[in-house]
């Protein structure tokens, strides 16, 4: 049985303008141990996705379909329950660490703190072993930082304190929504590899969120390509970074920098994102799209499977996408 397991996943907002489909029926599943990679620009769905599954959608979101975790269905679940889970069992890093850390309370404070609240140790207990987690997480020199406040600690450091608060309490699903973002690439590369680690030592299954596709490559087993609040391509990181089946992750592919290309500028993908609001029919991809045919701008394509163990929502000729790879 897969440690979690979404199926239909959709969340809609109400807005003054009109009913807003964020994330539009995804399927996907994760397995102990596993990271899954969900990529897509800005406003993609990544992370109303998961915080559909964690209970933190805005008031004027409506979530449907099911999100089962180790045989328990957690979409719907009371706050009381929630939280139980939240503490121990699925961990989430958000996209700005400085939001989530108390600006006024040492750090070795709010580690324990967490410690105390959720597993019941002492003051004394749970610093102890907040040192330890700021040592796993490779923060120099941990038994002083544990008496500074996070303004004190550089952007990779804080990272750093979150993953460790995060892996805190043990959880078998650690979510990071885009952990390397805001960093300079050679922290970003640390931080990539520290996730590594700890996986291997802890087995914590990861959500790794990011628009970056080149993250994927050495973090992620597989990957959901989002467009739009829909599953473009699902399948292993290989498959997808070596022989995309969709435009847009060859588009995607094509932004990541290699060391070794001579060209100067990068190709980005033409053109934006569509407004929800106002979603063209036919695949929500076309204006955008290289491979573009009539067809595309009549109906949507449907999530087929392949190769047994991929899928993707695209009418271009298979054949032809994987031989251009
Ligand atoms: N409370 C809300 N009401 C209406 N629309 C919302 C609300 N919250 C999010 N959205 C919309 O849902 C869509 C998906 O948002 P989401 O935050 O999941 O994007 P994302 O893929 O995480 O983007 P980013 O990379 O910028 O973080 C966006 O178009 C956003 O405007
Ligand atoms: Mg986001």
């Amino acid at each position: 049985m897969s440690l979690l397991n979404v199926k239909d996943l959709r969340v809609e907002f109400t807005t003054p303008e009109g009913a807003v489909t964020a994330v539009n029926d995804l399927n996907f599943s994760l397995d102990a141990g596993e990271t899954l990679g969900i990529v897509g620009e800005s406003g993609s769905g990544k992370t109303q996705t998961v915080f559909a599954m964690m209970g933190l959608l805005a008031k004027n979101g409506i979530v449907s379909g099911s999100a089962n975790f180790k045989g328990q269905e957690i979409l719907g679940l009371p706050e009381r329950e929630l939280n139980r889970i939240r503490a121990n069992k699925i961990a989430m890093i958000f996209q700005d660490p400085m939001t989530s850390l108390n600006p006024y309370m040492k750090v070795g404070n709010q580690l324990a703190e967490v410690l105390v609240k959720h597993k019941g140790l002492s003051k004394g207990d749970a610093l102890v072993e907040a040192r330890q987690m700021l040592d796993a997480v490779k923060i120099p020199e941990a038994h002083k930082r544990l008496n500074m406040y996070p303004h004190e600690f550089s952007g990779g450091m804080r990272q750093r304190v979150m993953i460790a608060m995060a892996l805190l309490c043990r959880p078998e699903l650690l979510i990071a929504d885009e952990p390397t973002t805001a960093l300079d690439v050679t922290v970003q590369a640390q931080i990539l590899t520290l996730l590594n680690e700890l996986k291997r030592d802890f087995n914590t299954a990861i959500i790794m969120i990011t628009h970056d596709l080149g993250v994927v490559a050495g973090a992620c087993d597989k990957v959901l390509v989002m467009y739009a609040g829909r599953t473009m391509e699902y399948g292993s990181a290989d498959d997808i970074f070596y022989h995309p089946s969709h435009p847009y992750s060859e588009g995607l592919l094509q932004a990541i920098p290699r060391l070794d290309s001579e060209e100067g500028a990068l190709p980005t993908i033409p053109g934006n994102p569509p407004n929800l609001l106002n979603l063209p029919s036919g695949c929500p991809f076309q204006e955008r799209c290289h491979r573009v045919q009539e067809h595309c701008r009549q109906q949507a394509p449907a999530l087929t499977a392949f190769e047994q163990t991929r899928m993707r929502a695209c009418h271009a000729d298979l054949a032809e996408i994987l031989e251009a790879s």
